[in-house]
């Protein structure tokens, strides 16, 4: 078999880390090859924006640094895909255009311009599944599991990146998930479409 490469999208509390893992898994034990991977990633470039060594830095520094982290990434997706593993990502390019877009702290980085910068480094993945859920309910999840707040998890910011991969979703042809409902009614709709695709 081929591998493939399938990326999920969502914002905060949409269930793509449990998600994409569960997937991977279940595709394990059926005996095709898949790994479970995520951006920011954990090494690198991913590990200084996580840690926020970089200092402050400017919405378009960070945009910046987003897409520099990928473009290794994207080396190694494309390494593992061409030796028939399929790929799991949870974010990719469409988070930086739907977050850096969305004008935290009041700036906005053009839309344009981010899909600009990430087109020069990104592989088209086969297939892009976006976890769409109201913000509230995706934060509520947030906070019940105890996890520490992001700056990036702020209500009215995350509507706006909602609307965005909406938008984008619409442009570049995602398929488009209702993430509200239970975790297995969700897998199971994600299931189908990935098997679609395999
Ligand atoms: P997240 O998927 O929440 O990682 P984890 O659950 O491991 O902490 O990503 C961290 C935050 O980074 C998230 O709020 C979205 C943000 N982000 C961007 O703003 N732009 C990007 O390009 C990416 C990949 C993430």
């Amino acid at each position: 078999m081929s591998g493939a490469f399938i990326v999920f999208e969502g914002i905060d509390g949409s269930g793509k880390s449990t998600l994409c893992k569960r997937v991977a898994e279940t595709l394990g034990a059926r005996g095709i090859p898949a790994v479970a991977t995520a951006e920011p990633t954990h090494g690198g470039i991913g590990a200084i924006i996580r840690s926020g060594a970089a200092g402050p830095i400017s919405q378009e520094t960070e945009a910046l640094l987003f897409v520099a982290d990928r473009n290794d990434h994207t080396e190694r997706i494309m390494e593992s895909v061409s030796e028939g593993v399929v790929v799991l990502c949870d974010r990719y390019f469409a988070s930086t255009v739907a977050y850096q877009s969305s004008g935290l702290d009041g700036v906005a980085v053009d839309a344009e311009w981010l899909i600009t910068i990430n087109s020069r480094f990104i592989d088209r993945p086969d297939l892009v599944i976006l976890l769409d859920i109201d913000p509230e309910a995706g934060l509520g999840r947030v906070d019940s599991r105890g996890e520490e707040v992001s700056k990036f998890e702020d209500l009215e910011f995350l509507r706006r990146v909602r609307s965005s991969y909406l938008d984008l979703a619409e442009r570049f042809g995602f398929r488009v998930v209702d993430a509200s409902r239970t975790p297995d009614e969700v897998y199971e709709e994600v299931a189908s479409i990935i098997r679609g695709v395999l």
